[in-house]
């Protein structure tokens, strides 16, 4: 089997064509899914019937270990099983419990444990129930994002860090003075990161995650952290996917940032979800 890789005409991603996930793949499948991932960040497999949770390991098994889910120390907002590698993204309800996390509606720009020692190359969502319209995963390329930066933003953010928080909100900048850092994941990063893989420079914030610019006065750094995410999500730097059930996406968390359009909440929607591990980020 050999398989076909389609760029998408679009700033980033390609779909792959001839995967069957229903046998072992050869070390040249391999190989070439890993490699598609790093040429064009986001990958796309349509119509993938019925994909059992061992197909769905046997695919992110190409891009590396998967990564087990870490507990906030407070335990706050925390959903699900922390020893199963598999999460549903899902809003519907069962036997009184939600099934899986960042249920309803829309979810801005991030990076997925972009506040996290070690931010994971890679998340990967099959999808199995559909709402009739939203929904959409927005996905913005960042190594294009950085090469757009005008030098003299590029000069306010040399050699400066941002501090990455997760305080399960979706859609709300985070106020410093609000948040306690002791009860949630957070870590500061450089703005500008060398990608691991590639060795190209990426921007590495987001209008959710990125809380502030350390050792900046607040209203700059909301002012720079706000200008950065406008150029990040232009519409011109922005692939956004629209779900079929049985599409299996991947994409890589160094290289991109993504979001959310809102669906209906009386609409359910269901993803089975796997994270590939990471790596510590430098500039
Ligand atoms: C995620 C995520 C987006 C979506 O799983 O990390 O952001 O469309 N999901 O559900
Ligand atoms: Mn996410």
């Amino acid at each position: 089997m050999s398989i076909e890789v389609i760029p998408l005409d679009a700033p980033l991603g390609a779909e792959i064509r001839g995967l069957d996930l229903k046998t072992d793949l050869t070390a040249e499948t391999v190989a070439a899914l890993d490699k598609a991932l790093d040429d064009h960040v986001v990958i796309v497999v349509r119509a993938v019937k019925d994909l059992s949770e061992e197909g769905q390991l046997r695919f992110a098994n190409c891009f590396g270990e998967i990564s087990k889910r870490k507990r906030p120390p407070s335990g706050r907002g925390a959903m699900g099983d922390f020893d199963n590698p598999f999460m549903f993204v899902s809003n519907i309800i069962k036997d009184g419990k939600p099934l899986g996390a960042l249920g309803d509606g829309e979810m801005w720009f991030h990076h997925d444990t972009s506040y996290y020692p070690e931010p994971r190359r890679a998340t990967l969502l099959y999808s199995m129930i559909i709402p009739t319209w939203g929904g959409q995963t927005m996905f913005a390329n960042m190594y294009r994002a950085y090469e757009r930066l005008p030098k003299r933003l590029k000069d306010k953010i040399e050699g400066r860090k941002v501090l990455q928080v997760h305080d399960y909100r979706r859609v709300e900048r985070l106020d410093p003075a609000k948040i306690n850092l002791d009860e949630i994941l957070h870590h500061e990063h450089p703005i500008v990161i060398t990608h691991p893989r590639s060795g190209r420079k990426s921007l590495f914030i987001s209008r959710l995650i990125s809380m502030s610019i350390v050792g900046m006065e607040h209203s700059e750094s909301e002012d720079i952290l706000n200008e950065l995410a406008d150029i990040a999500e232009e519409p011109s730097n922005v692939y956004e996917h629209q779900w079929e059930v049985g599409d299996l996406v991947i994409w890589d968390n160094w290289a991109s940032i993504h979001a959310r359009k809102d669906f209906p909440r009386d609409q359910q929607r269901l993803m089975r979800r796997l994270v590939i591990m990471g790596q510590p980020l430098s500039t």
